[in-house]
C-alpha cells in the first residue's frame, strides 16, 4: 500500500545510469537543431550523430530526449544497446513490433511489397520469412509504406572490443545503405569517444566521418542552476538560494553527481518546503561518496594500466601538472607521455587548461585516484595479525 502522507514528497531528483532527469540541463542547441529534423525532415548535418561523453555525463538520457521529442513528431524509433546479438534483436524483434503498430493501410502497403516477406494475419513475431531478413531491406520497405516516415535509430554503449565492433558497424552499414535508398533515417550513436573513434576507424564506415559529433562534458554555471531549482519546484518544495549555491559548487555541474547532490539534500528534511543549507550540507558527504563508487571507481576501471599511470603522476598537485613533471614521475619519454595525454585529453578525463599543463576534469577524480595509492589497510593491519595463524599443513 502506498503511504498516505499528505506532506512527504518522493524525491524527483534522478541518480542513476539511465534514469533521464525531470529537468534536463544544457544542450539546447543541439536539441533544438534535432527537433528541426524530427518536425520538417531538415537533416542538415544530423544524419548520424555521435554523442561522446563519459560515464554519467548524460548520453544516455540524451537519447531518451531525441526518442521522446522524435516519437512525439510521429517518427518511428529503434533503440538498442550495440551489444551482442544487436542486429537479430532488432530484425526479428524490434521492427516486427513496428509492423505491428503501423496503420492496416501501411500493413497492407507493405504487404504488397514483396521486400518484407510478413504475413500481416500471422502473429509476426514469429513469422517465417522467405527471404533472409535483412535490416536495409526491413528499413526501406517501412519508409516505402509510410510515405517516408521518418525512422530514428537509436544505439547506446558502443564499445570497442573487436566482436562488437565487427557486429556494429555490419549494423551501421546495413543503416547506409538504407539511407542511400533516399528513405527518411536519422541514426545516433552513443559511447566514450575512444571506442565511437574506433567505429568510424571500421572499413565502410566512412560515412560516419560525415556525423555530427556531440561531446557531453559539464554543465554550464547557470543550467546546473536550473536544473536544481526547478527539480526541486517540481516536487513541489523550493531551494534556498544558499543551498543551491553549495549544490552547485558540490556537483562541479556533472550531470550525475548534480541528481545525487540534488536527491541526498532533498532526503535530509523531506517534509520542510524548502531545501537549506543544512540539507545541502549533509548531501555533500554522500554525495561524494556515491559518486565515488558508482562512477569515479568505474570510469578510473575503464581505463588502460598505462593511462592510470598517466594519472597517477597527475595526483600528487593539488592543481594543474606540467607535462614535464608527469615525464619525469612516469619515467617515460616526452613523445610517450604525450600519446597518452592526448587519449586522456580526448576522452574527457582531463583537460588541458594552459599549454604545457593539464588538469583533471571529472570532479573528484583526483581523490579517488589518490585514494588508490594509499596502501590498503588490508596489507597494513589485518594481514600481519593472520600471520601468527597460517593455515595447517594438509
Ligand atoms: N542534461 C541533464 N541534465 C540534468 N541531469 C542529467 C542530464 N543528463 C543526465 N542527467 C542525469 O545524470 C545521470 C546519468 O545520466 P545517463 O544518461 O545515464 O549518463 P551516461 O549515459 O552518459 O552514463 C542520471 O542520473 C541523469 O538523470
Ligand atoms: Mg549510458
Amino acid at each position: 500500500m502506498r503511504p498516505e502522507s499528505t506532506e512527504h514528497t518522493n524525491s524527483p531528483f534522478r541518480p542513476g545510469y539511465s534514469r533521464p532527469p525531470l529537468i534536463f540541463g544544457g544542450h539546447q542547441d543541439e536539441i533544438e537543431e534535432f527537433t528541426e529534423v524530427f518536425q520538417h525532415y531538415d537533416f542538415g548535418e544530423n544524419q548520424s550523430v555521435l554523442i561522446s561523453g563519459l560515464r554519467g555525463a548524460g548520453k544516455t538520457s540524451m537519447l531518451s530526449r531525441l526518442q521522446d521529442i522524435a516519437e512525439t513528431h510521429g517518427w518511428l524509433t529503434i533503440r538498442d544497446d550495440a551489444s551482442k546479438g544487436l542486429m537479430d534483436r532488432v530484425v526479428g524483434s524490434t521492427i516486427p513490433t513496428i509492423v505491428n503498430s503501423l496503420s492496416d493501410s501501411e500493413q497492407t502497403r507493405l504487404k504488397s511489397l514483396s521486400i518484407l516477406n510478413v504475413g500481416i494475419e500471422l502473429e509476426i513475431a514469429d513469422r517465417s520469412r522467405t527471404v533472409a531478413p535483412s535490416l536495409r531491406s526491413d528499413l526501406v520497405a517501412i519508409s516505402q509504406a509510410t510515405d517516408n516516415r521518418g525512422i530514428l535509430i537509436l544505439i547506446d554503449e558502443v564499445h570497442s572490443s573487436k566482436v562488437r565492433l565487427r557486429e556494429l558497424s555490419r549494423f551501421a552499414l546495413e543503416i547506409s545503405h538504407a539511407m542511400s535508398t533516399g528513405a527518411n533515417i536519422m541514426v545516433a550513436f552513443a559511447g566514450v569517444k575512444v571506442d565511437l573513434d574506433q567505429l568510424m576507424e571500421q572499413p565502410h564506415m566512412t560515412f560516419l566521418r560525415r556525423s555530427r559529433e556531440v561531446d557531453f562534458r559539464r554543465l554550464s554555471i547557470g543550467e546546473t542552476r536550473r536544473v536544481l531549482r526547478e527539480t526541486t519546484q517540481v516536487g513541489g518544495r523550493t531551494l534556498a538560494p544558499d543551498a543551491e549555491t553549495h549544490l552547485v559548487k558540490i556537483s562541479q555541474g556533472y550531470p550525475y553527481l548534480v541528481q545525487l547532490a540534488g536527491d541526498y539534500a532533498w532526503r535530509n528534511n523531506p517534509t520542510s518546503d524548502t531545501i537549506s543549507l543544512v540539507d545541502a550540507k549533509v548531501a555533500q558527504g554522500k554525495a561524494k561518496k556515491a559518486i565515488e563508487s558508482r562512477v569515479i571507481k568505474k570510469v578510473y576501471d575503464d581505463l588502460s594500466e598505462m593511462d592510470q599511470e598517466f594519472l597517477r603522476a597527475m595526483a600528487p598537485d593539488d592543481g594543474r601538472t606540467k607535462i614535464s613533471s608527469i615525464v619525469s614521475r612516469m619515467e617515460k619519454s616526452d613523445q610517450y607521455v604525450q600519446v597518452y595525454k592526448q587519449r586522456l585529453l580526448d576522452s574527457g578525463y582531463v583537460e588541458s587548461t594552459s599549454h604545457g599543463y593539464v588538469e583533471f576534469s571529472l570532479p573528484y577524480l583526483r581523490d579517488y585516484v589518490r585514494s588508490t595509492m594509499e596502501p590498503h589497510p588490508a596489507e597494513s593491519s589485518g594481514l600481519s595479525e593472520w600471520r601468527a595463524f597460517p593455515p595447517p599443513a594438509p
